[in-house]
């Protein structure tokens, strides 16, 4: 399982973390972030649209990896593998969600901010972890100083990241990708501008990952 996730992280620098409205757009927004080169794209459970437009994605654009995020609650790890979410992100993991998940069948790259947290997913079999909110937590630093106690997990730090600062995240050795909304602006989600998606994604995918 940890393999898989692995892969999926290595396919691109930048996961677009998405909040859909519409599910009609999903499918053409797939489409021109894999066309951009960002195919691992999460789409958020925050709107009524989010599970249909995860199963549009899973179903019509094979070549993208469409992840379930904001996942909170234990009776949304099977709704979203039964959508088709290809992995499970969560923004932060309490030990009975953490349980929850370890017995998923899908990949999953549980959220924490702390090591004490990073530890215990460590401990639960968990190698990348989704470090959420990245900037307000200690951003660069927070990843540099754990990298030394804990030289086997990956993060995905998320939260807080643009354009400017995800270099500088990227070059860690404990980086394994990016994520963030920059890509997706609310604004071009809600005007369907995907052209301007596209250019900002293409802009990301151009950011170098280390793993
Ligand atoms: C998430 O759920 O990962 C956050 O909402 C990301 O938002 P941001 O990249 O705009 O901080």
């Amino acid at each position: 399982e940890g393999t898989v996730l692995r892969d999926y992280l290595r396919l691109a620098p930048v996961i677009p973390v998405v909040t859909i409205t519409d599910a009609r757009i999903s499918i053409d927004l797939a489409h021109a972030l894999v066309r951009a080169g960002l195919p691992v794209i999460e789409v958020t459970l925050r709107t009524s649209a989010a599970l249909d437009a995860i199963s549009a994605i899973a179903k019509a654009v094979p070549e993208a990896v469409v992840a379930a995020g904001t996942v909170l609650a234990k009776s949304q790890i099977r709704e979203t593998i039964d959508a088709g979410a290809k992995f499970i992100v969560t923004p932060g993991t309490p030990p009975k969600l953490a349980q929850a998940l370890s017995e998923a069948t899908v990949p999953v790259m549980p959220g924490c901010t702390t090591v004490s947290e990073a530890m215990a997913l460590a401990d639960m079999g968990f190698s990348h972890l989704k470090f959420f909110p990245a900037a307000v937590s200690g951003g660069v630093a927070w990843l540099k100083s754990v990298h030394g106690p804990l030289p086997n997990l990956l993060f995905c730090p998320t939260g807080g990241i643009d354009r400017a600062s995800a270099a500088s995240y990227l070059s860690l050795p404990n980086v394994a990708c990016v994520g963030g909304t920059w890509i997706t602006p609310a604004d071009a989600m809600r005007s369907g501008d995907l052209a301007e998606i596209e250019r900002l994604a293409r802009d990301a995918a151009s950011l170098r990952g280390q793993t």
